[in-house]
This record gives C-alpha cells, sequence and structure tokens, in this order.
C-alpha cells in the first residue's frame, strides 16, 4: 500500500487545508452558532470525528493520474466533499441515526431543523466552491462541470428517496436495490472522477470510462457499508451497528435473508425489530450466507472498476503513480473497517 499512503502523505493535508480556507472565508454574520455546528460535523472542533476525504481524494488522484496539476482539481475536490457532507447531515435526520464519526449527529445535538439548516448551508457551500473552477478552466468547461454536479446530485436525491421508500416497500429485487444505490452512493463516486476528466477536457469515451471506474468504485463501497451497517464495530465505523436493521433498511444482506432463510424472513416479518433482536437477526444472515454474498458483490464491482483503470491506464503498474495509487484505493477499499 505504499503508493497509495505516498500519495494520501501530499493530498489529504492540501484538501484538509483547502476546505477548511475555503470554509473560514465564507460570511456566517451575525450566525456564529451555525458555523459552528458545520465547523462541528467537519471534525474541526478537536482532533476526532472527521470523515475519510474519500471523494476528494478520487478527484485529485483522477486528476493528476491525468497529467493534471492538484491546484486545477482542488476546487471540485473540495466540491464533492462538502457536498458528500451535507448529505451525511440531512442521511442522519432521515435515518434517525444518532451517532456518526463516533459522536452525537448534527440533528440529535442541535434539533432537526438547525440541522436542515446546516445541511443546506454546506450545499450552497459546494456549489460555491465549484464555481471556483472558473478560475483555472474555461467558462464551457466550468459550465459543464456544473451541470454534471447537479444532476448527480438530482440521482442522489432520487437514490435517498429510494432508499425511504423501500424501509415499507415489499420484495425489493437486488436490480432495485442496485439503481438505489448507484443513486445515493454511486453518483457522487463515479462524479468525483469524472470531473477530472472533464477538468482535463478528455473525450467523451475517457469520461465514460471514468464513469464505469467510479460507479462501480461506489457500488462495492455501499455494499461492504450495508455489511459494516450489521457487522462492523462501532468503535471503529463510528455508526452504530444496529440502526440499518433497525430501521428495517432493505441492505443486500437483507435481501438475500429474506429470500435466503426462512427464519430470517419470519423474524423480520414478525414484528418491529427491537434492539434486543438485532444480534440474532444479524447471525441468521450470517448462517445463510448473506455476508459471503454481500462480500462476493463487492468484489465483482471491484472487479469492474478495476477493468475501467486498467482501459484508462494500460500499464498503470509501471509509471504512472497515481493511477497506481487508484488501484491500490480499490483495493484498500474492499477491506475497510470504517
Ligand atoms: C458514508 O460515506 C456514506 C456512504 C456513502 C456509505 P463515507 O464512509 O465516505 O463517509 P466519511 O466522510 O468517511 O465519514
Ligand atoms: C449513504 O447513506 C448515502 C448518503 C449519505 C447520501 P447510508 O444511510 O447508507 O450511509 P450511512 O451508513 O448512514 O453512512
Ligand atoms: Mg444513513
Ligand atoms: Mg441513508
Amino acid at each position: 500500500m505504499m503508493r497509495l499512503s505516498e500519495c494520501q502523505k501530499t493530498l489529504i493535508p492540501q484538501i484538509e487545508s483547502g476546505l477548511q480556507a475555503f470554509f473560514n472565508a465564507q460570511d456566517f454574520g451575525s450566525s456564529a452558532l451555525l458555523k459552528e455546528m458545520l465547523a462541528f460535523h467537519m471534525g474541526w472542533l478537536d482532533a476526532s470525528g472527521r470523515g475519510k476525504r474519500l471523494r476528494p481524494l478520487i478527484t485529485l488522484l483522477c486528476t493528476a493520474a491525468l497529467g493534471g496539476e492538484v491546484q486545477s482539481g482542488l476546487p471540485a475536490a473540495l466540491a464533492v466533499e462538502f457536498l458528500h457532507n451535507f448529505t451525511l447531515i440531512h442521511d442522519d435526520i432521515e435515518d434517525r441515526s444518532p451517532i456518526r464519526h463516533g459522536r452525537e449527529t448534527i440533528w440529535k445535538r442541535w434539533g432537526e431543523a438547525q440541522a436542515i439548516n446546516a445541511g443546506d448551508a454546506l450545499f450552497s457551500i459546494a456549489q460555491l466552491a465549484l464555481l471556483d473552477l472558473a478560475q483555472t478552466v474555461s467558462p464551457s468547461t466550468a459550465v459543464k462541470a456544473g451541470r454534471q454536479f447537479n444532476q448527480t446530485c438530482l440521482r442522489l436525491t432520487r437514490g435517498q428517496h429510494l432508499d425511504i421508500a423501500f424501509e415499507t416497500a415489499q420484495d425489493i429485487s437486488v436490480d432495485a436495490y442496485l439503481d438505489m444505490i448507484q443513486g445515493k452512493t454511486g453518483a457522487l463516486i463515479a462524479f468525483s472522477a469524472v470531473v477530472a476528466g472533464i477538468i482535463m477536457e478528455k473525450s467523451q469515451g475517457e469520461l465514460d470510462h471514468l464513469n464505469a471506474f467510479g460507479s462501480n468504485l461506489g457500488l462495492a463501497f455501499q455494499v461492504q457499508d450495508d455489511i459494516l451497517g450489521i457487522w462492523g464495530d462501532p468503535g471503529i465505523t463510528g455508526k452504530s451497528a444496529a440502526s440499518d436493521l433497525l430501521s428495517r433498511k432493505k441492505t443486500l444482506p437483507v435481501l438475500f435473508g429474506l429470500k435466503n432463510s426462512p427464519e430470517f424472513l419470519q423474524s423480520w416479518s414478525d414484528r418491529a425489530v427491537e434492539p434486543q433482536r438485532v444480534v440474532q437477526m444479524a447471525a441468521l444472515l450470517e448462517d445463510c450466507g448473506a455476508r459471503e454474498f454481500a462480500i462476493q458483490k463487492a468484489q465483482d464491482h471491484t472487479a469492474e472498476a478495476f477493468k475501467a483503470l486498467e482501459t484508462l491506464f494500460p500499464g498503470a503498474n509501471q509509471d504512472n503513480g497515481p493511477a497506481q495509487a487508484l488501484l491500490d484505493l480499490s483495493h484498500f477499499l474492499l477491506m475497510r473497517r470504517s
């Protein structure tokens, strides 16, 4: 993993200082508490509780792998991370999740109404960050990036809509599930890669390969999130290991269990899932092979992401450090525990 860790060592501090500088340059006027809520969520008030900054890392690695300067990719990198955090704030309200990054979520601490406002502020900050692209690329390229960014927001919201709708729906197919996670998670991870190609004014063919890379990585990432949402260690994920089952999320292991384990189906259908039954339900899923099935799915999508990378950067193993780091990153995400 040396290749990835070397890139991370130089890129993560640039992402972090870029995010903080952009955020601090915004005018919060007399609403100091709004600024504090956002700084808390972004993990800037104390040493703990920060996200992985995965999406901006993908943008900068793709920009560099395509031969661009880090500086030219930075506005888009900041935009995807701000946008991601906007979605987390709203997602935690929608999912009624009390814990993220190992501590209280914004809505839990300051109430839903102010959490919605905090999310909206980050959404606007994301749009402003992206507009800084106009300083380094042509106006038509900046507009192309802006259009794609907002199409991504729409896909993401559509995915979030389906995620909530599926909580109470019967008979969700694996294909319907994949369509839902492609929206809620795949779209933004795909954009994180594609925007690098837009900035570098690459051909539509190359943009399509970047999209295939990011989408498949995003699908694998969400399936892994589903696995961690049932069997993860809350001390490492920073999130509850019970809330997906408690809120009746149709995650991939659950869909598999509903089809393949009569005991799980019975337990799921009997009555509302109570906290004391979560451990037993996770065991039923494990016993029927739901975890193995999900792991295999994540591996399949990672293999697809590798294929797209190989097409984009043939022989990436030789001389393209950032392309090598993207390979490492895809591999590393499969084994992640947080
Ligand atoms: C969490 O994403 C939401 C999903 C799409 C599963 P991350 O796991 O990338 O979140 P942070 O930013 O690192 O906390
Ligand atoms: C992931 O949602 C997608 C977004 C946040 C838009 P989840 O609800 O599956 O992710 P976690 O587990 O809360 O991070
Ligand atoms: Mg959630
Ligand atoms: Mg959710």
